[in-house]
């Protein structure tokens, strides 16, 4: 297969990916990454219909790149009371602690997975790329994306994964190993066990896929994505070193545990939404997991962490706060995203 900046027919200097990193960047980071010769991309897992709206405005009228929409494809659980009565009581120790109510301890869901509200605003604006995490939207909605001619990708974590998302169509696997920061992409299995490693899965995946593997997980310079291009990848995606450019969101706690020998321990932990997501150890993770059965279902575990969070972060703490990282930091550096996006340009072939 072809290895060609022109992958998917999208126009970038180099198939080098920004990994969407959802409560770490909004259209910023996509547009200076875009208009470094990249794909930037647009995380949406947080925003309401109107920010998803506003925040593509942004994004489409700063550039004529071709960019990335990120949504993801969880199916809602049925909040389940003994698990969310268990939760709280885990928590109450620590409301009491940073003198907060128990009482006032909130409920719901954060974060919503893509549906045909989305889509009708999603359609305006036509993205090359359109990816998902934690599998597909049900087929009509995926061919109605595809219609538009936007490209669909999808992250997998396993090789039974990347196979049935190439049977449903989708143009390209995104490879997720596991060295990679934030949530675990998996959507057929729960199981951890059968998760591996950036270089296995890759090697895996070019080896039986006949459409293009995008390679994540642990690419934080040059050589990572010359290795990566090694093992049959066609194009990588990077978030952990974008976390501290200057256009990310990121907190000034969250960049200084990244910049901090604390970050080499990082670990797979669902206490922060109810599914397996790598972040650097932090002080509820060392208390009660790093990964808890009784953190509810994704995202059920959310709400009640975030005034715990909120108060911590207020004395400058990051005790509640999820440090979502990669295993690899070496790439994270304070500077604008265009420098980054040099950087890892580097590993690419001549054109
Ligand atoms: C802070 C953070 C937030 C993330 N949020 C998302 C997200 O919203 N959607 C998504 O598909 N992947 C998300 N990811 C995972 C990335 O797509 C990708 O798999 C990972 O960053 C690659 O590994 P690396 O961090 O070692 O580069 C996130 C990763 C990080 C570090």
């Amino acid at each position: 297969m072809e290895m060609t900046a022109r992958l998917l027919d999208l126009d970038l200097q180099a198939p080098l990916f920004q990994a969407p990193m959802a409560g770490a960047q909004d259209h910023r980071l996509a547009l200076a990454v875009c208009q470094a010769g990249a794909l930037g991309a647009l995380p949406t897992a947080m925003l309401s219909l109107e920010q998803l709206d506003q925040e593509l405005k942004a994004l489409s009228s700063g550039t004529q790149a071709p960019f990335n929409v990120n949504f993801f494809a969880h199916t809602q659980p049925e909040p389940d009371p003994a698990a969310l009565q268990g939760w709280h009581a885990a928590l109450t120790p620590y409301y009491l602690e940073l003198g907060l109510d128990p009482k006032d301890m909130p409920q719901g869901a954060g974060r919503q997975p893509f549906g045909p509200a989305a889509a009708e605003v999603l359609q305006a604006y036509r993205p090359a790329v359109v990816s998902f995490h934690f599998g597909l939207p049900d087929a009509q909605l995926m061919r109605r994306i595809q219609s538009w001619g936007s490209r669909v990708l999808c992250s997998a974590t396993t090789l039974p994964e990347a196979l049935w998302l190439q049977a449903q169509g989708v143009d390209a696997v995104i490879a997720q190993g596991l060295e990679a920061g934030g949530h675990r992409g998996h959507f057929l299995s729960h199981d951890l066990s059968e998760q591996m490693g950036t270089m296995a899965l890759v090697a895996q995946l070019s080896r039986a896929l006949s459409i293009p593997v995008v390679a994540a997980g642990g690419i934080a310079d040059a050589r990572g994505v010359q290795a990566a291009l090694a093992l049959g990848a066609q194009a990588v995606q990077v978030g952990t070193a974008f976390l501290c450019a200057d256009e990310a969101t990121t907190s000034p706690l969250h960049r200084a545990a990244l910049m901090s020998p604390n970050s080499r321990h990082t670990a797979l932990t669902n206490l922060f939404s109810g599914r397996p997501a790598r972040g650097i150890v932090n002080r509820l993770m060392r208390d009660i997991g790093p990964l808890s059965p009784l953190a509810p279902a994704f995202p059920l575990a959310t709400a009640a962490i975030a005034p715990l969070r909120k108060a911590a972060e207020a004395q400058g703490r990051s005790d509640f706060t999820p440090l979502w990282s990669g295993q690899n930091t070496l790439g994270c550096q304070s500077a604008p995203a265009a420098q980054i996006v040099q950087a890892l340009m580097a590993g690419f072939p001549p054109a």
